[in-house]
């Protein structure tokens, strides 16, 4: 696997890390941090444009990457998915020239970057990969701050800024900036290597795989908090993934390639499933396609309600009394934190002898605002309450969703698919009826009238 080498050669070559680093430069005429805690991020996304950008290696008879002409916008997050060894790495690093294009221009905000000194072209464009590829000998301050201390910052400014990313991808600053790469769990290790990216405000991100080697659990809520991210940042980001269903829930348009990165088809993740325009992309989009517009849609978008809680601090006397008062069947325990812990039911305090840390059923799952009606419903379904604490970036209880509240919105979309394909289908069988007439009244389709 191409990622994994780049990965393992990554800290000892000068190559990615130079990549992921140099990006910092950009900030140097941007934005200055001054606290650690707002993010003071002013640099927002700028236009990306390919034309016909080709790779041809050294030694191979194909192009790897063949004429490939697009246009990303300003603040768009662009996914591009399709099989192995179609091309989608290659594409990605000539975007920033760790790989030299043989053919064609690269435009960033409307500069001619495809001559422009890489260094100075790698300012502009942050980068993440696979596994992170942090340096293992550096700590995460360290790495975090790699460019900007290339680039001349001054040490408060640096260390402000450190400490702004990491609250950004949301790990303690205090807990982690002292900590080496290996005494980070994989998914933390992805978050500093995001932080990195981030570190000097490029307007464009590029990632590749970014969370390809992490647990499922941990994948979904870094794919949350990136959106989250986006949703601060508006940077133009370009993520590379194999998965269909995480480009459905990332992008706002998804490029499904085919072989030396032809473009199968480019467009909205809604208007992909609705209408894959050809087999090559129906394959790529699987079964269950009106299942999946379940992740086009977010728990911010239906009704979050509350429902009665109480936290491990408050006297047992309260508790009982909420348990019995509450007209639902069962109460949210938060811990000391505000986050949800268990669900205790009436009954169970008295069978745990009054005591809090034998009674009730601990919480499952969680989601966030920006989780999908897909993982809300994976999670509710996993949950023997039938609902799912939402919670907000501290993990604190903001409210819950409810199986009815997802169940009506799985039903609004399922309709919304089939109004929209049968729109489609009478659409097509009208052309082809028009199509008959002309041809049976011997009338060419030039001359026909409406
Ligand atoms: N350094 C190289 N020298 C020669 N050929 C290469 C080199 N790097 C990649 N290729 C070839 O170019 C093609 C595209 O590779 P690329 O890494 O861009 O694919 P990819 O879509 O990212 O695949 P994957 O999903 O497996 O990461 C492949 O056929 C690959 O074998
Ligand atoms: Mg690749």
């Amino acid at each position: 696997m191409p990622e994994t080498a780049e990965t393992t050669e990554g800290p000892a070559g000068a190559e990615d890390p130079g990549g992921a680093a140099d990006t910092a430069g950009a900030a140097a005429g941007g934005a200055t941090a001054t606290t650690a805690t707002t993010a003071t991020t002013a640099t927002t996304g700028a236009t990306i444009e390919l034309e016909n950008l080709t790779k041809r290696y050294p030694g191979s008879r194909d192009a790897a990457v063949d004429s490939v002409n697009m246009e990303i916008k300003a603040g768009e997050l662009v996914v591009f998915v399709g099989p192995s060894g179609c091309g989608k790495s290659t594409t990605l690093k000539m975007i920033n020239r760790l790989i030299e294009p043989s053919g064609g221009r690269i435009r960033i905000g409307g500069e001619d970057v495809t001559d422009m000194d890489p260094v100075k072209l790698r300012r502009k464009v942050g980068y993440a990969i696979q596994s992170s590829g942090l340096f293992p000998h550096m700590t995460v301050a360290q790495n975090i701050a790699l460019v900007p201390r290339m680039t001349g910052w001054s040490k408060a400014r640096i260390k402000a800024r450190v400490e702004e990313m990491l609250d950004l991808v949301g790990l303690d600053p205090g807990e982690f900036q002292g900590r080496y790469p290996r005494q980070l769990s994989g998914g933390q290790q992805q978050r500093v290597g995001v932080a990195r990216a981030l570190a000097a405000d490029p307007p464009v991100l590029l990632m590749d795989e970014p969370f390809g080697a992490v647990d499922p659990i941990t994948r979904d809520h870094l794919q949350d908090e990136l959106i989250r991210l986006q949703h601060e940042l508006h940077k133009t980001i370009v993520f590379v993934t194999h998965d269909f269903d995480e480009a459905i829930k990332l992008g706002d348009r998804i490029a499904v390639l085919r072989e030396h990165s032809h473009i199968a088809q480019f467009d909205t993740p809604e208007a992909i499933l609705t209408n894959p325009a050809d087999d090559f992309v129906s394959g790529f989009v699987g079964a269950g396609a009106a299942l999946k517009r379940l992740n086009l849609s977010r728990v911010r978008d239906v009704e979050i309600t509350g429902c009665p809680t109480v936290t491990v601090d408050d006297p047992l006397q309260e508790i009982f009394g909420k348990l019995r008062s509450s007209g639902t069947n069962e109460i949210l325990l938060l811990d000391k934190r505000g986050r949800p812990y268990k669900w205790l039911r009436r009954g169970d305090l008295m069978r745990a002898k009054g005591s809090l840390a034998r009674a009730g059923t601990l919480v499952h799952d969680t989601v966030t605002r920006d989780a999908t009606l897909r993982d809300a419903l994976e999670a509710v379904l996993t949950d023997n309450s039938g609902r799912v604490p939402v919670t907000g970036r501290r993990g604190e209880y903001t409210g819950v969703v409810d199986m009815e509240t997802l169940m009506n919105s799985v039903h609004e979309l399922l309709e919304a698919g089939r109004l929209e394909a049968m729109e489609h289908q009478h659409e097509l069988e009208e052309a082809r009826a028009h199509q008959t007439q002309f041809e049976q009244e011997g009338v060419d389709g030039g001359e026909a009238k409406a």
